[in-house]
């Protein structure tokens, strides 16, 4: 009988280095779901709001939904002491990082933290460049389970050694922590970063907005959705695309249009970090984010992205295949008036002459059971995400 040499034999006899994904952390099977403080809060960041997110991220129901990470993004870290060791702001984060982690760990979360490649994050604290290893030693100590790691201020470094460095210093602390590479897609690291980061970032900094954009990069939903079409092949489990934390519920779009961004980072199998303030939340931002139904799509085993099957100009169809041979498909409308939106069986891979359960997924209704195609209205910016299941 012919056997298969083991993956670390054949990247061993390759010359190539073993990374930790390949080494088996088994970390990330599915999207990493959680919140950070950036989108929201930006530098504003306190042991006092950290507190109140994990306290809020319970008693809202979004962790019983599987969000489970609590990570502090830029502005924690003042220094470094005269051993070189970071110092968090002591005024902000009085009783430590130690004894944050063990708070958030004391609610069933999971803690984590932020830092840059270069020698400053992007606002300017220190960076993590020649002091990876100390640096990861420290978060470990600490309790950290997953860090973000920045591309600011990192002149004449290279990113896959960059991110090497600290997945290898992550590695060696013997701690599970998930690493979230953050380089907003310069380098295509869909094409070099599996193995080496848990999720990398595909695009510039999301913005509050449904298509504006900025001159330094920072992009509306529909760019991101754009930009995110073609990466479909890069994702599966311990490996995905990420289109950047959430905006649904910080008040740049309308109800319709959150829907619209949750369905997609849904279909995407994207990292679901919340970004809004999850202890002001209004009743409709929170059924948003704890959907059940479309957190599943999320979920879904296979860890595929979804991708778009048709594109008539205002109106698009997107389609993610799931592990029970069902399709997750959305009916797109950018345009501004409502639309009549149809999906073809044939265009989803399921046989034309097929039956198929449509559901609704958020009307969490049974459209019913259908032949060959679906069709519905769909609003203004809006989507309509359903669930088809082949009789077969
Ligand atoms: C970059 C990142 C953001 C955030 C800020 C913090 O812009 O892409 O997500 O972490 O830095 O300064």
């Amino acid at each position: 009988m012919r056997t298969l040499a083991p993956i670390s034999l054949v990247v061993s006899l390759l010359g190539l280095e073993p990374s930790p994904a390949l080494a088996g952390d088994g970390l990330a099977q599915t999207p990493p779901m959680g919140w950070n403080s950036w989108n929201k809060f930006s530098c504003n960041v306190s042991e006092k709001l950290i507190r109140g997110a994990a306290d809020a991220m319970v008693s809202s129901g979004m962790k019983a939904a599987g969000y489970e990470y609590v990570v502090i993004d830029d502005c924690w870290q003042t220094k470094r002491d005269e051993k070189g060791t970071i110092v968090a702001d002591p005024e902000r984060f009085p009783s430590g990082m130690k004894a944050l982690a063990a708070a958030v760990h004391a609610k069933g979360l999971k803690f984590g933290i932020y830092s840059d490649a270069g020698t400053m994050t992007c606002a300017k604290r220190p960076g993590s460049k020649d002091h990876e290893a100390q640096d990861a030693k420290t978060y470990a100590e600490w309790g950290v389970d997953y860090l973000k790691y920045d591309w600011c201020n990192t002149d004449g470094q290279d990113t896959r050694d960059a991110y090497m460095k600290m997945s290898h210093a992550l590695r060696a602390t013997g701690r599970p922590i998930v690493f979230s590479i953050c380089e907003w897609g310069n380098s295509k690291p869909w094409i070099w970063a599996q193995g080496i980061g848990h999720l990398w970032r595909a695009t510039g900094d999301i913005q509050d907005c449904w298509d504006c954009s900025k001159s330094w990069g920072g992009m509306g939903l529909v760019h991101i959705i754009d930009l995110m079409a073609d990466l479909y092949p890069f994702s599966g489990p311990r490996h995905f695309n990420d289109p950047d934390m959430l905006e649904v519920g910080n008040g740049g779009l309308t109800l319709e249009e959150n829907r619209s961004h949750f369905s997609f980072w849904a279909l995407f199998a994207a990292p679901l970090m919340a970004g809004n303030d999850l202890a002001a939340m209004t009743p409709e931002i929170r059924d948003i984010l704890t959907h059940r139904e479309v957190i599943a799509i999320d979920q879904d085993a296979l860890g595929m992205q979804g991708r778009k099957v048709r594109d008539s100009g205002a109106n698009e169809v997107w389609m993610k295949p799931l592990s029970d041979g069902s399709r997750a498909v959305i009916l797109f409308n950018r345009g501004s008036e409502e639309a009549s939106i149809a999906v073809a069986w044939d265009e989803i891979g399921i046989f034309p002459g097929a039956k198929a359960r449509v559901r609704d997924l958020w009307k969490k209704a049974d459209v019913g059971i259908l032949t060959g195609r679906y069709e519905a209205k769909v609003a203004p910016h809006g989507v309509v995400m359903i669930r088809i299941t082949p009789q077969y």
